[in-house]
């Protein structure tokens, strides 16, 4: 039996927030874990690593992204991202334009640590980043 689009929500929840325990954030102290469901069903995780040299720093929704990308995806269904304030950053935005509809769902977890609580937020990439640049427009 296939997959409801909420036990697909839960589990991306569930995989970043295990991703985020994987977070290499020692100058910030600010862990974040994403994951994405990516056209072939498969699912891809990532967290933020960090550098000495501070602008390399990778956020985890890049991480996640470039790991499905890597491994031959070429399209992102869903993502979610774990951290204590949980929206993309717009770097992330962007990447996520590349290889997602407007539509897609971005499920922000907000996670309260001291409380044991996560608040869920459901939004999508074209409410996070409206009038895109992309490669559609662009005749790119
Ligand atoms: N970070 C992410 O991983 N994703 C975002 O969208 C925002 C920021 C990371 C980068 C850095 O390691 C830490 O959070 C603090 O900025």
């Amino acid at each position: 039996m296939a997959a409801t689009d909420k036990e697909i929500k839960e589990r991306l929840i569930n995989l970043a927030i295990e991703a985020r325990k994987h977070s290499y954030s020692p100058y910030s102290k600010y862990p974040v874990g994403a994951a994405v469901l990516a056209e072939s069903g498969r699912t891809y995780t990532g967290c933020n690593i960090e550098n000495s040299s501070f602008g390399l720093t990778n956020c985890a929704e890049r991480t996640a992204i470039f790991k499905a990308v890597s491994d031959g995806e070429k399209k992102i269904l869903a993502i979610a991202i774990a951290a204590k304030s949980s929206t993309p950053c717009g770097a992330c935005r962007q990447v996520m334009s590349e290889f997602a509809n407007a539509s897609m769902p971005i499920i922000l977890v907000n996670m309260d640590e001291e409380n044991g609580t996560n608040e869920i937020i459901e939004t999508t990439l074209g409410d996070l980043l409206p009038l895109s640049f992309n490669k559609d427009e662009a005749g790119l």
